[in-house]
């Protein structure tokens, strides 16, 4: 409220005055809900919430939990019957397989969920009465619950149903399912917290459904809850407890164990009991066969029982517990005024006609007692619930579009017979969620602009949204892994966004644009009705490439292995591995690289050539040597890996070829050439001590980056100055990594060329033949003494000595200084290059154990580079422009 005139103190206190008795007089009849309680009257027709006189808990009506059902009154004769009066209305489905509610909660906590039922002919239909099977089913979450089962019962009976949970997100789903025998519906609904440390052996993957809970002594109450209860469990009275049950009571306090309080039962609880007259010895009482229990006999259960001593004069007291007379908890006494709970922690008892028994023991002084009970089934939580972004999106995109559709509710995915019709989602990986692949809203009649949403989904490969009326642009984001998007027959216009034409035409999306008005701007096949080109063009396709087939058959019979490039392209090999980088066919590599003119280097894997793709863009064509290919069958695992690794220090794979002769990897163009060019190359332009320390830090964050960024890490086991490639801003990016292990693996184990380089070698590696990070560390040792002295990792002159042991040497006899890069003209900082020196020493220890990380690395390197020149200096050079 906002008072805007401005007033005296006296009436200012008067209004805060009124106020404040107004809000007592407020809490006092709306009372208050304790956190986390979730109560919902269904059917309630009332927008107002209304507090439950006897409890004093406002509840509220479903509508905003629940989308489709209909809202009705139990029948007047059954409405004084009740127990409460939540039961007098009810939300019944008599659309859609599946129905539910979805109730806010806090991830990973645990919840008790009561559902009631209570029919009262609202339907005039005598359901319950008419010999036919009534039956609906309810599932918490994503997997089944239990059977609600009214046949030939009482109309005014009401069944309850309870679930002890852990909530997978922040909300709890519950759904009623329409088994085809009685429209399911509901009477009320409850979510109320727990402890976490409440019933242990619940989790993630096991949930447990009440069976029973039972409390002893002279109790009024048919059901004791909520206050007396916190958690608003019900607890029954005992039914029989007449003569020669005894009924004890105490007004001392109940407490649980100081270490132990797993089951919380209240005091008020605790502090009754039933025991026998004392001229008796056992007493025993069934778990219920109820009428809702289902018929099972092989049903399991888990009991627990409370006991404590409330005889203040502390009796001795002994007895053992039988279930149907085998012994389960021996000669046990409880204690002075403190509960103990008996239970098998979290194993289930088969039988659920079970009779206990409570043994008076020898030596006891007097007969068993016992205070409160309580049964549960298990329900395995099993199904995974679809990915939770997939869930959001799916949830963003019916509300964008304001799609009522029945069965669209609940768990897109999961579980798979109850998944949302129009979708196809992916169960393939057992232990992952779901996830959406495929949305056809074809027809759906959407409206507005097409929701970022889809476009968002991470594993969607197909989109169908032809036959709407879709308007604006088509929104200008990443795609993820989209293969398919239909927007044919929409009232789209404008532009293209550049990176949806770039995968059409790079034949990555299979776009549909036909009727809709942008087409009449542009004239791309994606605009053109595919379907009828599609059938006219299939039968000269297949003669052509029967053709083409013959063709080289015939050519490679009489040329053999002659070397000829064009052959290659015609062995273009479907991908089996979803790679989202372009992949190119051998014709575009020989477009590009102008017929494989220009050669920038010769590497391991073979020879690089330059090339400009379409756009202007240079690139650097790798093409794999033709003996490396052979056996290579790691190679696109290996691209696939590679085109996920996203570092500013890592070279950016652009796109791949993979014919059966030909294997090459396209990267962005280093203008600058590789680190040992720059630092041996005999132009005259040298690097200066700021851009190595730089070169030498954006280096190791590139290692880092595939050392702990990446799971499993990966191993460069190539790190040499040739590999570290310099880009226009003389950042230093790292090339060749990876490949190494798809070759090296494919080929012998002894291989010279993958395993690294002579001078660059892990001298453990020799030993051990086992490439780890430290591998990497060592080499990367190696580059930080190149880039210090200008030397070569084995200088020859006057005899062959490995860099560090020259260091060594120099370091012994002279000065530290004498080992600095002449070039450098001694402009250095002299106390880093201490540190800097230390630091490549220490990378080459001998013993792997010794190198530090390259996150220590990287940490080390921070620290020796001059503060003043954190920001990259511009370089006055100009670039290299041949190599
Ligand atoms: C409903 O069923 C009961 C028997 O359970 C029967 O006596 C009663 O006449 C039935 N009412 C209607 C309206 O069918
Ligand atoms: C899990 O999903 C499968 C397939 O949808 C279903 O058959 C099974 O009953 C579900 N399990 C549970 C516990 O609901
Ligand atoms: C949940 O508890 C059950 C039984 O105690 C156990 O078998 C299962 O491994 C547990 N699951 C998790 C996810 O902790
Ligand atoms: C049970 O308690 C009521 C009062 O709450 C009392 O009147 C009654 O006698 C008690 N019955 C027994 C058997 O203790
Ligand atoms: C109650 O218990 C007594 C003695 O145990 C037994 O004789 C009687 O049949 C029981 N009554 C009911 C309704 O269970
Ligand atoms: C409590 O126990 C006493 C006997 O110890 C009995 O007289 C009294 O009725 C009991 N009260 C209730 C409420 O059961
Ligand atoms: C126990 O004692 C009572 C009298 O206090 C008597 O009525 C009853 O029959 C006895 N029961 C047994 C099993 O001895
Ligand atoms: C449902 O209850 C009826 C009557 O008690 C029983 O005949 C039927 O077997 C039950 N069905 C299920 C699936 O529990
Ligand atoms: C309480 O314990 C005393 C001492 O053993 C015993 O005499 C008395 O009968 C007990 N009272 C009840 C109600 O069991
Ligand atoms: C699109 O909207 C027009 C009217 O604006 C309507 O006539 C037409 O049926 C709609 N098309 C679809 C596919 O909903």
């Amino acid at each position: 409220m906002v008072i805007s005139f401005s007033c005296s103190a006296t009436t200012k206190l008067t209004w805060t005055l009124a106020l404040l008795l107004i809000l007592v007089t407020m809490i006092q009849v709306h009372g208050q809900s304790p956190p986390g309680f979730v109560s919902i009257d269904c059917g309630w027709i009332n927008s107002n919430t209304y507090t439950d006189n006897a409890l004093g808990i406002p509840y509220s009506s479903d509508g905003e939990f629940v989308d489709g059902g209909l809202n009705h009154e139990i029948l007047p004769e059954f409405m004084d019957g009740v127990g409460n009066d939540q039961q007098k209305t009810l939300r019944s489905f008599p659309d859609g397989s599946r129905n539910c509610y979805t109730l806010p909660s806090t991830i990973s906590k645990k919840y008790l969920l009561r559902a009631m039922f209570t029919y009262g002919n609202y339907d005039r239909l005598n359901k319950t009465g008419d010999m036919s099977l009534f039956l609906f089913g309810l599932h918490i979450g994503v997997n089944f619950w239990e059977a609600v089962n009214l046949t030939n019962q009482d109309p005014s009976t009401t069944v309850l149903k309870e679930v002890l949970t852990i909530a997978p997100s922040n909300s709890v789903s519950f759904c009623l399912i329409n088994f085809g025998s009685g429209i399911p519906f509901i009477s009320s609904l409850e979510l109320r917290p727990l402890q976490d440390t409440m019933y242990p052996f619940v989790n993630s993957s096991l949930s447990v459904s009440y069976f029973q809970r039972i409390r002893f002594g002279n109790v009024t109450d048919l059901i004791t809850r909520y206050p007396m209860d916190p958690y608003d469990r019900f607890w029954f009275r005992i039914v029989n407890n007449s003569y020669p049950w005894i009924s004890l009571n105490t007004s001392s306090i109940v407490k649980s164990p100081p270490d132990n309080d797993a089951f919380s039962v209240p005091s008020g609880i605790l502090q009754k009991a039933s025991t026998l007259d004392t001229n008796y010895s056992f007493m025993t009482f069934a778990m219920a066969q109820g009428r809702n229990l289902g018929t099972n006999s092989l049903q399991l259960f888990l009991p627990i029982f409370h006991f404590a001593e409330i005889n203040m004069s502390n009796p001795n007291r002994r007895f053992s517990i039988y279930i149907n007379d085998v012994l389960v908890f021996s000669d046990f006494s409880p204690s002075l005024l403190q509960v103990e709970s008996k239970y098998y922690s979290g194993q289930f008892k088969q039988n659920a006609s079970a009779s206990i028994s409570l043994r008076k023991t020898d030596g006891s002084s007097l007969p068993p007692l016992i205070n409160a009970f309580e049964v549960y089934s298990p329900v395995r939580m099993e199904n995974l619930t679809t990915d939770s972004n997939d869930v959001n999106y799916m949830k963003q995109i019916k509300t964008h579009y304001n799609l009522a559709r029945i069965g669209w509710n609940g768990d897109p995915c999961s579980p798979s017979e109850y998944s949302w019709e129009d979708l196809t989602c992916d169960y393939s990986k057992s232990n992952q969620n779901p996830r959406i692949v495929a949305i056809n809203l074809s027809n759906s009649g959407l409206i507005g602009g097409i929701a970022i949403s889809f476009i968002n989904m991470a594993s969607l490969v197909n989109l169908d949204l032809s036959h709407n009326n879709l308007t604006g642009a088509i929104p200008d984001y990443q795609l993820n892994s989209l293969k398919v998007l239909n927007l044919s027959n929409n009232q789209l216009n404008g532009p293209i966004p550049g990176y949806i034409l770039q995968r059409s035409n790079a034949g990555l999306l299979d776009l549909r644009l036909e009727g809709n008005p942008l087409c009449s701007e542009v004239k791309g096949a994606y605009c053109s009705n595919k379907k009828n080109t599609l059938t006219a063009v299939i039968v000269p396709v297949v003669l052509v490439s029967i053709v083409v087939v013959i063709c080289i058959l015939w050519k490679f019979c009489w040329k053999g292995k002659s070397g000829d490039h064009e052959d290659y392209a015609m062995y273009e090999e479907e991908t089996p591995l979803h790679i989202d980088i372009r992949r190119f066919t051998y014709a575009e590599l020989k477009l590009i690289t102008n017929e494989f003119q220009s050669i920038i280097g010769k590497g391991g894997f073979g020879i690089v050539y330059h090339g400009i793709l379409k756009n202007g863009n240079e690139v650097a064509v790798k093409v794999l040597m033709e003996t490396s290919i052979a056996e290579s069958t790691d190679f696109l695992p290996e691209v696939q890996t590679l085109s996920k690794v996203h570092h500013k220090n890592l070279v950016t794979l652009e796109g791949y070829c993979q014919n059966k002769k030909c294997l090459a990897l396209v990267y962005d163009f280093m203008p600058r050439g590789n680190l040992q060019q720059q630092l041996r190359g005999g132009h005259d332009y040298s690097l200066n001590w700021e851009q190595r320390l730089h070169i030498a830090l954006d280096a190791a964050q590139g290692l880092e980056y595939l050392h702990e960024s990446c799971t499993p890490s990966i191993v460069h086991r190539d790190v040499k100055t040739p590999n570290i490639l310099l880009d226009e801003n003389l950042v230093g990016i790292i090339s060749d990594f990876g490949l190494s292990r798809a070759f090296n693996d494919a080929h012998t184990h002894i291989s010279t060329v993958a395993a690294g380089t002579l001078g660059y070698l892990d001298p453990e590696y020799h030993a051990t033949f086992q490439l780890t990070v430290k591998t990497d560390v060592y080499s990367f040792g190696i580059v930080l003494l190149e880039i210090i002295t200008g030397q070569p990792p084995v200088c020859m002159d006057p005899q062959t000595v490995h860099l560090p042991n020259w260091v060594r040497q120099k370091i012994a006899k002279g000065s530290i200084h004498d080992i600095v890069d002449k070039r450098l003209l001694d402009q250095y900082d002299a106390i880093a290059l201490q540190g800097v020196v230390d630091l490549a020493m220490n990378c080459v220890e001998n013993a792997a154990i010794h190198r530090p990380t390259m996150t220590e690395v990287v940490a080390r390197l921070k620290v020796l580079l001059p503060a003043v020149s954190s920001e990259k200096q511009s370089v006055s050079a100009p670039p290299q422009s041949t190599y």
